[in-house]
């Protein structure tokens, strides 16, 4: 059956205090308009209508592969569907709605919820939960024989009504047609004045239509964003999953709850990663690797059995069996090959590193191509910046750094070359050389009278 998808994100969000339109505030490290377009488009969903309205070119651009609708005024829920009016008329098969403030939905559900609604021959079904405070959601209302009469909103509620543990999840599936039919006969007649899309249930029940309800066996699943404190409930469940999800596939987490893994992370099996590991969108973790503790890594790639410890990675590569940290930090565009040494306090930007070389202790190496075997010692600094440019530094494979040397880019170390300790070098060494580039020392005997 055709089935098309209208994800509503046109709501102000008044109520997170911000100046971000809600539906870009981020869980697991994507906005959660973004989660939710993909986990429709999981479910088999291709054409994706979203709803935006308040901070609606933002919103746009974080999903630019859906169609847009504008609501240019908030006037409710249903008011927000009925925009995709034109865009839908003609289309005949089932609409999926759901929002961008329930970002916790897993695909499955999207596809178990649209299997149920086709053998059912509902008109429509809503996807209802049973929370233990309810406190802000819509009540559903059923009557004695458990048929679903009406939802209504908390600020609608009677006393007795708010006592119902049963919420609307604000995610339906609707024949499309008769969705459309009755969105022109619902009224703003309520206490926010708005037009409620629950309203057209009560309506189809009344001229017959059959209105299921779908009662999630999770309902940590329908949990809606509306304040920052819900929004750190959602991250904490699916942080969870995450975590499980990455368990299950073979990784050790030695604590879930103090760490934290993005979505779109792959991690190999027999790694284990240790306490307050903050692991980013788009890295890609090797097998049998030891990640933290004190980790951050976003957009990295470190392949099967590297260990690091109090460090950072952005954009960057650590080759197999290398080792880094602690107190790394290693920076963008850099790919540091395998079985090799970045240890304490060292900086790496923008720098390629071949396989078996050192950098141990208190270097910065930024805008260089290092060799294979070389062992750059300790303080060794790259003056990559002349206040106007950026130059590099090409040391190459077998060379010697000794410690406490500035390079002064452009420069080059040529193969097997060594350089003295405390060097300042500007001139390109050539291969097997020794530079030298120091005052010599000269000792003034006696120059010290103080205790004759
Ligand atoms: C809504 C439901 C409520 C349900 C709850 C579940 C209605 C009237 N109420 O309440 O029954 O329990 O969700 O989370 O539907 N939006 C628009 N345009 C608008 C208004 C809202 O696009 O004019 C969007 C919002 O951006 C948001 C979603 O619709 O993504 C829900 O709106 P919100 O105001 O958060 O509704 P709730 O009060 O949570
Ligand atoms: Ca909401």
């Amino acid at each position: 059956m055709n089935t098309t998808a209208i994800i509503l994100a046109a709501g102000l969000g008044k109520r997170m205090k911000s100046d971000l339109p809600k539906p870009l505030h981020k869980v697991a490290g994507l906005p959660m308009v973004q989660l939710v377009v993909n986990n429709v488009r999981n479910a088999g969903i291709e054409q994706i209508y979203v709803v935006v309205g308040h901070g609606g070119e933002q919103v746009q651009q974080a999903v630019p592969e859906t169609k847009h609708v504008v609501q240019s005024e908030q006037l409710g829920t249903g008011h927000a569907v009925d925009q995709c009016r034109t865009e839908m008329a003609d289309s005949d098969g089932i609409v999926l709605i759901t929002c961008a403030d329930t970002p916790l939905f897993r695909a499955e559900t999207f596809r178990d919820v649209i299997q149920y609604h086709v053998k059912s021959q509902a008109a429509a079904t809503v996807i209802t939960a049973e929370f233990a405070n309810p406190t802000g959601y819509g009540r559903v209302v059923r009557n004695d024989d458990g048929s679903i009469a009406r939802i209504v909103e908390e600020k609608d509620a009677s006393d007795q009504e708010k006592q119902i543990k049963e919420i609307n999840t604000g995610t339906y599936c609707f024949d499309s047609k008769l969705l459309f039919q009755y969105l022109s006969k619902i009224t703003p007649n309520n206490a926010q004045g708005e037009y409620y899309l629950p309203d057209v249930l009560p309506l189809m029940i009344g001229d017959r239509y059959k209105v299921a309800a779908f009662c999630l066996s999770d309902p940590q699943e329908a949990l809606g964003v509306n304040d920052r404190v819900q929004l750190a409930k959602a991250e904490q469940i699916l942080q969870k999953r995450i975590c499980e999800q990455h368990m299950l596939n073979g990784v050790t987490i030695i604590n879930p709850a103090q760490t934290y893994i993005e979505l779109d992370c792959e991690i190999g099996r027999d790694t284990v990663i240790f306490p307050n590991t903050y692991i980013q969108k788009g890295t890609k973790i090797g097998s049998n690797c030891l990640v933290g503790p004190n980790v951050r890594l976003e957009a990295a790639q470190l392949h099967d059995y590297v260990k690091i410890e109090q460090a950072i990675v952005v954009e960057s590569s650590i080759g197999s069996h290398t080792s880094v940290g602690p107190f790394a930090y290693i920076r963008p565009g850099s790919h540091i090959g395998a079985q090799c040494k970045i240890g304490d306090f060292v900086e790496v930007k923008n720098s390629q590193v071949a396989d078996q070389s050192k950098i141990p202790h208190l270097s910065y190496v930024g805008d260089a191509i290092v060799g294979s075997h070389v062992n750059i010692g300790c303080g060794t600094i790259t003056c990559n910046y002349d206040g106007k440019k950026k130059h590099q530094t090409v040391i190459e494979d077998h060379s010697f750094i000794g410690s406490n040397t500035n390079l002064v880019a452009p420069v080059k170390i040529k193969r097997g070359a060594y350089i003295a300790a405390g060097s300042t070098i500007t001139q390109d060494v050539p291969e097997y050389s020794l530079a030298i580039a120091r005052a010599r020392q000269v000792i003034k005997e006696g120059w010290n009278k103080t205790e004759g």
